[in-house]
């Protein structure tokens, strides 16, 4: 491919020819792209492709991914790869064929079957992330890469899903297997039947404007757009190492110049300015090289991640590069697939060239592999040097041009490396190590070993002395190895950072890892409990089944029907609220946030910023013209813009009003605030009780019980907040969705109104999770006392405190946890209290199961601390409390079947998911393996639920062909209510569901109508539809008894004057009524590093008689997932001093991927169970499978709990901040009399707490592991 001429870059997009180039457009405007905008703005605002989405902008969530057809500049060989359109440039597109999901299917030339399987089997929810899924399959199956469950996982783990839990979204991908079984390709013909596959792009059907169709662009249409580009001129594309270098030497002292590959770096590090050049490396024959020799491997820079993968693997079993294998494992955890194709090794080394601390794994693998780099000057002299000195090269005028790894014999040599992550997938390390030791066969250390780490330290490589200890000594002798650890712990010394690990944690790992070497050098050498502890933990490719019974006298309700918005998410046809196209003269905004958490603004000065070209003004609290209040929940008040106190870092100052997102950024960055009376931040719920004068802490001085016969525990328990990050259709999904988008469209109108244009406030990722809150973080404290023969309880008191953040708005919120504390108990005289407090965190919100998740947890961790202090079986002792058939619940009343329902639940549960045998098994399994332990554990949740809301309904046929279309009140966020509404309208009317479509909700239908929440959405919209539809049916009745076809009825009704359009405001309906749930969940942790795996989840769920089988299944499983995230991986961290929310983007804030999901899921709704108050006999399955998840923390906590059992403690786990340390208060609970004793508090009493998020760092500090432990014999 030839170089551009004249500073133009020409690609392809969906077949149409592109070109950017300096100067003006073709249509003579003034140039739309600069030198950084991204393939992905550029798609979206240039060429109208929203199909397209965008949302973390730095490579981690998928949602942008698109196919590009790069021509290999060294082979000439074009590859098929998905990329991040968000990260690569435009100009560095070169050449390039982009395809998008736009162009691949859609409803005119029929979908792809990577579209339309995923609609079909229900792989979408708030379909935000489909379209990069659906492009992330389409790449794998267009690159000629053989299509297996394996490759399929892999291909995705760049794509987060936070509705649906994966397990819909991996089925529909793994049909494309080739060897599918019957099962398979019955459903396979089924959705073709239904989705007819269409073309794809690649072959032009002619039907874009241009071809002779309507539309947009489409493949082989001769047109070519044209855009010009202010920034056109900074961009060189050399096609040689010798003019590359040439261009380095060109370019002046004073500017800088960046070399561009993969650009997937500013996803890791945001570059601080623009350089004033840039060197795209793509089209630079030498750097793309790949040489092998008997003796060694070159590889080119620019060569990417992914192809050293393939070159890796092919390599691995040719002698002499066996170590290739464990090196590709590595990089398959390095980022992921988008990444990984777009992002080169050398890129990765200059990350840590520059940045010391990055944890880089490629460094550490060629530094380990013994590696030498080839760098040229701008003079092109080349040098060598080993990938370790880089670190201490001065690379400025240079460029790496390759690494030569040599071959390693396998005879003598093992090469062992790790990486461990706080998340299965896509997660940087926590610690990462390379080992290479030189072994004989009486494993004698005959030279001096390797050993390096990253994640320790920025200048912290090698551990010199350990590896200088461990020369000439035998790996079979205890004392080597206590020696070796010894002398690690003294070297390895972890920086602090807040946002990191704790140093404790990661000095703990990496002395673990070195053990785990050893361990696995030696195998069969060490005693058989000791082996597995030399394994790796890995994530086996997941499956999962689906059961529910489904009554066909009931279709189409009652039926398993895909969603209907499906087909349209997974082909980019649904519009979001950010793709509605830009009006004229709009302008955008960006926020001015606080960088302080407590204290006032003194003075904000906006003079830099407003010289800023194409600034249009600075927006503030001074120019509301109404009232400075978002909020609508009673008498708090959370203001728009800060009027002058500051209540949290991050909080709104203003708005900057611009022409361009990179103009109002750059001006935001250059308002100067300057502030007084600043105050320490208050950032925990226990900071907070301490400002009010209150105790902090909960653990009081000693056990107040005399009883005979009665064990008393006391404890609590910690869950933290939870962010969700999706955007989803009409305004928010599971979370956030109530109060927040208030805050961004009233901002966005004070703009509007002041500048007198329209704005655009769209947010990025970071000022999402500084400006806005998340889930309220919980803490639990209880006392309680049980029978210690049978388990009952026999007084409890448990108080749950929830952090509002910043304002209250959301404190009710415990209230909802005591309507599930009591759970399926008999709570009789149980004390329970539930309050919050204020801290100088952003206001916190609703999401998912508020309130009720923390209720459940609460309670079930006072279940798991009794059972363990009466040494008694954990459900044994939960079904001591079961409620009876004549327990009257305090919300949920209690019908004559609940119990029923509950204990076949039971039942089925324990006989069909063989729990018995199980725990059996896994006891036995714990008691042989030291290093590796199992736990199961069981969860049950009653949900109460009230139909509170009012969901006004409008109901309309149409007279020419008998359609129907509905909008109701509720919004259809991903939950499936507009489904369940067509299920139910068609149901009513009696007429296929294909008649009917249900509109978007409208504030002149719905004018008054309640918010979509608490599960109660669907069931409210479809009760209020049914009555619409009854009404209708009444007025039909008479033209229905002459015996017509629907479309004559309703002609004829309407001819005769009959109104075809009913509405029908639904009231609340005031009778509670109890959802049912059981999780069982089985979890196996690696003990010495941390990391867990659920091996087996299954999932109960009572959906009554269910309106909608499939997207119930949905419910649940997608529910799991995120209950999941909330309790064992999601932290908030902050900056204890400053109060900036450290963990504020998708580099450091992991929401589950498709990895962590249970490798065995199975999920059922328990057979088709009455609900006399529900819509057709159905019940709400919206949050109640989320308070299950309780389950996965409590197995962890088990499995931490048999861990410690080996090294001697036998304490319930706990590991709270307060574990360690001697509280200088004691502690005392108000009214309940919890009191400070003489003895204060101690460490021994309480033991230890595993508080929720359960992170990899938190389980393997519980398990208090020291180095002594680490034996062989
Ligand atoms: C979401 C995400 C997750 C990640 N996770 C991990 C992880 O777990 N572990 C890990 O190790 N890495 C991780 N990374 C880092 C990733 O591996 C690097 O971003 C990638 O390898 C950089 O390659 P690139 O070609 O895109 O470099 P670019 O972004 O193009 O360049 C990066 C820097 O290197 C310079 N440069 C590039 N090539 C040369 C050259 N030949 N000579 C001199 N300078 C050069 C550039 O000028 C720039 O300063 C992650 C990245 C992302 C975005
Ligand atoms: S927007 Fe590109 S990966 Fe998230
Ligand atoms: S369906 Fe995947 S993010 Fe909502």
């Amino acid at each position: 491919m030839a170089a551009p001429k004249g500073k133009m870059v020409s690609f392809t997009i969906d077949g149409q020819q592109h070109q950017v180039s300096v100067g003006a457009a073709s249509d003579g405007s003034t140039a739309p792209v600069t030198a950084s905008t991204s393939l992905a703005d550029y798609l979206r605002d240039q060429c109208g492709l929203r199909g397209t989405k965008v949302m973390c902008r730095g490579g981690m969530c998928g949602a942008c991914v698109v196919t590009a057809r790069v021509t290999d500049p060294a082979t000439g060989q074009t590859e098929v790869r998905a990329v991040n359109s968000c990260l690569a440039p435009v100009h560095n597109c070169q050449g390039w064929q982009i395809e998008t999901v736009q162009a691949i299917g859609d409803r005119k030339a029929g979908y792809h079957p990577a579209q339309s399987r995923l609609a079909q089997m229900n792989g979408t929810q708030c379909g935000y992330c489909s379209p990069g899924m659906v492009m992330s399959m389409y790449s794998l199956l267009e690159s000629g890469e053989a299509v297996t469950p394996q490759s399929v996982e892999q291909h995705l783990d760049g794509n987060l899903c936070r509705c649906t839990g994966y397990r819909p979204i991996l089925d529909a991908f793994k049909t494309f297997v080739p060897e599918a079984d019957e099962k398979t390709q019955q459903i396979i013909k089924d959705i073709e039947d239904v989705a007819p596959s269409g073309s794809k792009a690649g072959s032009c059907a002619k039907k874009c404007s241009v071809g002779g169709g309507g539309g947009g662009g489409c493949v082989g249409c001769p047109r070519t757009a044209r855009l010009a580009s202010d920034g056109a001129e900074k961009w060189s594309y050399p096609t040689s190492l010798a003019e590359l270098c040439a261009i380095i030497k060109a370019n002046p002292a004073d500017k800088t110049l960046k070399l561009v590959r993969g650009n997937t770096g500013t996803g890791v590090y945001h570059d601080a300015g623009q350089p004033d050049g840039y060197v795209s490396l793509l089209k630079v024959p030498e750097l793309s090289q790949v040489t092998q020799t008997a003796s060694a491997l070159t590889l080119g820079a620019a060569v990417s991640l992914s192809r050293v993968i393939e070159e890796f693997q092919k390599l691995s079993s040719t002698a002499g590069f066996g170590h290739f294998s464990d090196m590709a494992s590595h990089l398959l955890l390095v980022a992921n697939t988008p990444v990984r194709n777009a992002g080169s090794w050398a890129g990765n080394l200059m990350l840590k060239q520059t940045h010391g601390d990055f944890p880089s794994d490629v460094f550490l693998l060629l530094a380990a592999a013994g590696g030498r780099l080839q760098i040229a000057d701008e003079d092109a002299a080349t040098t060598e040097i080993p990938v370790e000195q880089l670190l201490s090269e001065d690379m400025a005028r240079k460029v790496i041009v390759s690494v030569t790894l040599p071959t390693l014999d396998e005879t003598k040599y093992v090469f062992k490396s790790y990486k461990i992550t706080p998340r299965a997938i896509s997660a940087h390390a926590y610690v990462n190590a390379a080992f290479v030791l030189p072994l004989d066969a009486s494993f004698t250390v005959v030279e001096k070993p390797t050993l390096l780490f990253g994640g320790i330290s920025a200048d912290f490589v090698h551990a010199a002395n350990t590896e200088a200890f461990l020369e000439g000594r035998s790996l079979t002798d205890e004392q080597t190895v206590q020696g070796a650890l010894a002398a690690l712990q003294a070297e390895v010394v972890p920086t602090p950072d807040p946002a990191e690990a704790d140093p404790a944690y990661r000095r703990s790992l990496a002395c673990a890892l070195l053990y785990k070497v050893v361990l696995r050098v030696l195998g069969d050498q060490v005693p058989a409990p000791l082996r597995s502890g030399g394994e790796d933990l890995t994530h086996p490719v997941s499956s999962g089944t689906q059961q529910f019974d489904t009554d066909q006298t009931l279709w189409p309700v009652n039926k398993a029907v895909p969603k209907l918005e499906a087909q349209a998410q997974t082909s980019g046809e649904a519009k979001y609220t950010g793709d509605e196209p830009a009006e004229p003269d709009e302008l955008v905004a960006v926020y001015v946030q606080t960088t302080i958490a407590n204290g006032q603004v003194a003075s904000v000065d906006t003079s830099a910023a407003l010289a800023v070209p194409g600034v249009a003004g600075y927006v503030s609290a001074a120019d509301i013209a109404g009232v400075n209040n978002i909020c609508s929940y009673g008498d708090t008040v959370e203001e728009l813009f800060t009027s002058g106190q500051v209540l949290y870092y991050g909080q709104a100052v203003g708005l900057i009003v611009a022409d361009t997102y990179s103009a109002a950024r750059t001006a935001a960055g250059l308002v100067k605030i300057t502030y007084t009376d600043v105050q320490p931040p208050v950032l925990t719920i226990k900071d907070a009780l301490k400002k009010q004068g209150g105790s902090a802490t909960a653990a009081p001085a000693a056990k107040t019980t005399t009883k005979q016969g009665v064990r008393q525990v006391i404890g609590e328990f910690s869950i933290g907040g939870q962010i969700n990050m999706s955007v989803r259709r009409l305004g928010g999904g599971y979370g956030s969705k109530l109060q927040h988008p208030s805050r961004v469209a009233s901002a966005a109108a004070v703009a509007a109104l002041t500048v007198n244009k329209p704005v655009r406030l769209v947010l990025d990722i970071r000022t999402n999770m500084t400006l806005l809150g998340g889930r309220l973080p919980y803490l639990i404290q209880y006392q309680a006392e049980a029978d210690e023969t049978t388990g009952k309880i026999s007084s409890l008191q448990i108080k749950f405190t929830a952090d509002a953040g910043a304002v209250g708005y959301a404190a009710d919120d415990t209230s909802l946890a005591l309507d599930t504390v009591t759970n399926v108990y008999e709570a009789e005289g149980w004390q329970t209290e539930g309050t919050a407090v204020l801290t100088n965190t952003a206001s916190n919100t609703w999401c998912r199961a508020p309130g009720t998740v923390q209720g459940v947890s609460g309670i079930e961790c006072v279940m798991d601390h009794l059972a363990h202090e009466l040494g008694m079986d954990p459900w044994a002792l939960r079904q001591a409390n079961f409620f009876g058939p004549d327990t009257k619940f305090r919300k949920g009343g209690n019908r004559a079947t609940d119990y029923d329902v509950f204990m076949q639940m039971v039942t089925e549960m324990f006989s069909e998911a063989d729990i018995d045998a199980r725990k059996a098994e896994i006891a036995q399994f714990n008691q042989d393996n030291r290093w590796r332990k199992r736990a199961l554990s069981l969860v049950p949740v009653r949900w109460p639920i009230l139909l509170f809301a009012r969901y006004p309904t409008i109901v309309s046929i149409y007279k020419d062909d008998g359609t129907v279309a509905v909008s109701t009140g509720g919004v259809e966020m991903g939950q499936g209510l507009n489904t369940k509404v067509a299920q139910v309208c068609a149901k009513v009317l009696g007429i296929p569901l294909e008649l009917v479509s249900v509109k978007p909700n409208m504030n002149i239908i719905n004018p008054n109508g309640d918010s979509t929440g608490g599960s109660v959405g669907s069931d409210m919209s479809s009760l209020a539809t049914k009555a619409a539809c009854e009404e209708m049916n009444e007025r039909l009745a008479p033209f229905k008894a002459e015996g017509r076809a629907w479309a004559d009825v309703v002609k004829r009704a309407f001819n005769l004057g009959v109104n075809l359009t009913a509405y029908h405001y639904q009231k609340p309906i005031l009778t509670p009524y109890n959802i049912f749930a059981l999780a069982a969940v089985e979890l196996e942790m690696d003990v010495l590093t941390g990391q867990y795996r659920l091996n087996r989840t299954d999932l109960y769920e009572d959906a009554g008689q269910s309106l909608s089988p499939a997207i119930d299944i949905g419910q649940c499983e997608g529910a799991f997932i995120m209950g999941m995230g909330l309790h064992m991986g999601e932290e908030n961290r902050y900056d204890t001093e400053t109060g900036r929310k450290l963990t504020d983007s998708s580099w450091n804030y992991y929401v589950p991927s498709s990895k962590d999901i249970p490798t065995d899921f199975r999920v059922k709704l328990i057979k088709n169970n009455d609900n006399p108050i529900g819509i057709f006999n159905s019940k709400a399955t919206g949050e109640p499978p989320l308070c299950t998840t309780y389950a996965a923390i409590s197995a962890l906590r088990q499995a931490v709990a048999e861990a410690r059992k080996d090294a001697g403690h036998t304490d319930w786990t706990q590991l709270g901040e307060w574990g360690w340390q001697l509280g200088e208060w004691g502690w005392q609970l108000g009214e309940w009399g919890w009191q400070l004793g003489e003895r204060g508090w101690q460490l021994g009493e309480w033991g230890w707490q595993l508080d929720a998020p359960g992170t990899v760092e938190k389980a393997q500090t519980a398990c208090q592991l020291s180095p002594e432990m680490f034996v062989i014999s």
